[in-house]
């Protein structure tokens, strides 16, 4: 099954919405396979937000994500990429659909409460720049015949 990256941002952690959000991931059916606290490192977010060089918030982002630590969860579910996102809603949170994370809560383009991976290639480069292989965990879940159907679950 895929895996995704989700971090809760420090707006998340300051409006005290991290068990909302969380409580949505888990209801959803996701599976919670990683989980942890931590505060960034310049270095960590250079990589990570190395696409962003060069634009005029990319040093605005940077210490807007080291202003409290942050929440990083790695999910796993079937096409679980896309469905986070969908979750989640667009970037400009204020144009965010109503019923997503984004849509429900946030005003901004930065403050918008949560990152996620944005395709599973960015997915697969993302889980491991902030999870240790022993940091993740492989576990029956006893309702996920419930979630999916046989074929879903391959
Ligand atoms: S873009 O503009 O298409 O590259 O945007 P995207 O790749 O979706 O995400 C950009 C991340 O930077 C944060 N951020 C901003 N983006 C656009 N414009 C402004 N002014 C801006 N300020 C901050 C935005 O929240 C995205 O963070 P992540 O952590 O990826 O969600």
């Amino acid at each position: 099954m895929e895996r995704t990256l989700v971090l809760l941002k420090p707006d998340a952690l300051q409006r005290d919405l991290v068990g909302e959000i969380i409580s949505r991931l888990e209801r959803k059916g996701l599976k919670i396979v990683g989980l942890k606290m931590m505060q960034l490192s310049e270095e960590l977010l250079n990589e990570h937000y190395s696409h962003l060089v060069g634009r005029p918030f990319f040093p605005e982002v940077k210490s807007f994500m080291q202003q409290t630590p942050v929440i990083a969860l790695c999910l796993e579910g079937t096409e679980c990429v896309d469905t986070v996102r969908l979750l989640c809603g667009i970037t400009k949170a204020r144009e965010a659909a109503p019923g997503t994370i984004r849509g429900e809560f946030a005003m901004s383009v930065q403050a918008n409460l949560i990152h996620c991976s944005d395709s599973l290639e960015t997915a697969k480069a993302e889980v491991p720049r902030f999870f240790q292989p022993e940091e993740l965990f492989s576990y029956d879940d006893i309702l996920e015949r419930y979630i999916y159907n046989t074929s879903e679950r391959e």
